[in-house]
């Protein structure tokens, strides 16, 4: 859970330009939300962003991720729990650098070590191919050559790949974190994490060796392990407090209409895979409805609107309009959000 408390966020405090961009905001995202983020120029989305991720520092108030104050925890510190992918296609990749390399050095963010490892193992090369694959774009068949060779669109969804891929951490982090973020009873948070890995490492184990009994071929049998490794898997992942949240800032805004609803596609699959907690800012109405399963709009540093569920899927273009006039009738609006 990421919990946002009365944050306040002034620029240029105390001269002629004084801007307030974050204005007493509160904000509770639960595990695995998927929140669209609207409103016009200024309203303090981009601001809202960089101080969950730490670029920015906020003036007062506190940002909580699974109940831990993370208020002072510097960006490079907090970054192993953030995806960001920004509108500048640009900004994601270094473009001297292939797509491969470019992974490779995702891939080991949070684990120094790995990025010196330039050799890769066969293991990651096909977890890479298979990633890229994923994306439906062809470019696995390009895995070598440079990033500046690619179209804006290739490049944000090879950055969003980036954003979100990580390994897994071992379990023992996994169950230490899981403890740290229980703030109130952490005996009983051990008790429960010891006994679910126990669990799952049973049901594996029993699952094997029901399979042994069974008489199928090698290929099918590799199928059934599979099964049983992606369960596995996914108990464990359970209780991986430390999954990032994917932060999105108009990832689509600069790419043409057609490669903007792909790159969007890739987001939502990415998004369902991993089970991710997201926020995504963007300026079409239609996009903001159709993606996740929340909708905010901010104006002048505050949250104004807050849908979602069914009231959420309900929502029209028309609507949203209306509601952004009422919210916002002091705000300049860009062109996009009444185009969109
Ligand atoms: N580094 C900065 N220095 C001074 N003022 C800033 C800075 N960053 C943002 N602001 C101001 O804070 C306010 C909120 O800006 P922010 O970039 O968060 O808006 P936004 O909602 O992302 O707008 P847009 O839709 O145009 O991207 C604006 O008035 C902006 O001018
Ligand atoms: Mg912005």
């Amino acid at each position: 859970m990421l919990e946002l408390k009365n944050i306040v966020k002034y620029f240029n405090k105390g001269t002629p330009s004084e801007t307030i961009a974050i204005n007493h905001l509160n904000l509770q995202i639960k595990p695995g939300d998927f929140v669209t983020v609207i409103g016009g120029n200024g309203a303090g989305k981009s601001t809202l962003l960089n101080i969950i991720a730490g670029s920015v520092e906020a003036d007062s108030g506190l940002i909580l991720l699974n109940d831990v104050d993370m208020s002072f925890v510097n960006e490079h510190k907090r970054a192993p729990y953030f995806g960001r992918v920004f509108q500048d296609p640009m900004s994601g990749t270094c473009a001297d650098m292939s797509i491969i390399e470019n992974l490779t050095i995702a891939y080991g963010r949070g684990r120094p070590r790995t990025i010196f490892k330039w050799f890769l193992q066969r293991k990651d090369m096909d977890y890479f191919t298979q990633q890229v694959k994923s994306l439906d774009l062809g470019l696995e068949n390009r895995l070598n050559e440079k990033v500046g060779l690619l179209s804006g669109g290739q490049r944000q969804a090879i950055t969003l790949l980036m954003a979100t891929m990580r390994q897994r951490p071992s379990e023992k982090v996994i169950k230490r974190d899981y403890v740290r973020f229980c703030e109130t009873d952490k005996a009983h948070a051990k008790e429960a994490v010891n006994l679910a890995f126990l669990e799952a490492k049973k049901a594996k184990k029993d699952s094997i060796k029901e399979l042994k009994q069974k008489g199928l071929s090698k290929a099918e049998r590799q199928v059934e392990l599979e099964k049983i490794n992606t369960a596995y898997e996914k108990a464990i992942s359970e209780y991986d407090l430390t999954k990032q949240i994917l932060l999105l800032d108009e990832h689509t805004a600069a790419l043409d209409p057609k490669t903007a609803s792909k790159v969007l596609e890739i987001t939502e699959k990415i998004v369902d895979e991993h089970q991710l907690t997201t926020i995504m800012i963007t300026h079409n109405m239609k996009d903001a409805i159709r993606y996740g399963n929340r909708l905010i709009m901010m104006s002048r540093g505050k949250v104004v609107v807050d849908v979602s569920g069914e009231e959420k899927k309900k929502l029209t273009v028309e609507h949203l309009l209306n509601m952004f006039q009422v919210a916002s009738k002091d705000d300049a609006m860009s062109d996009s959000a009444i185009l969109g």
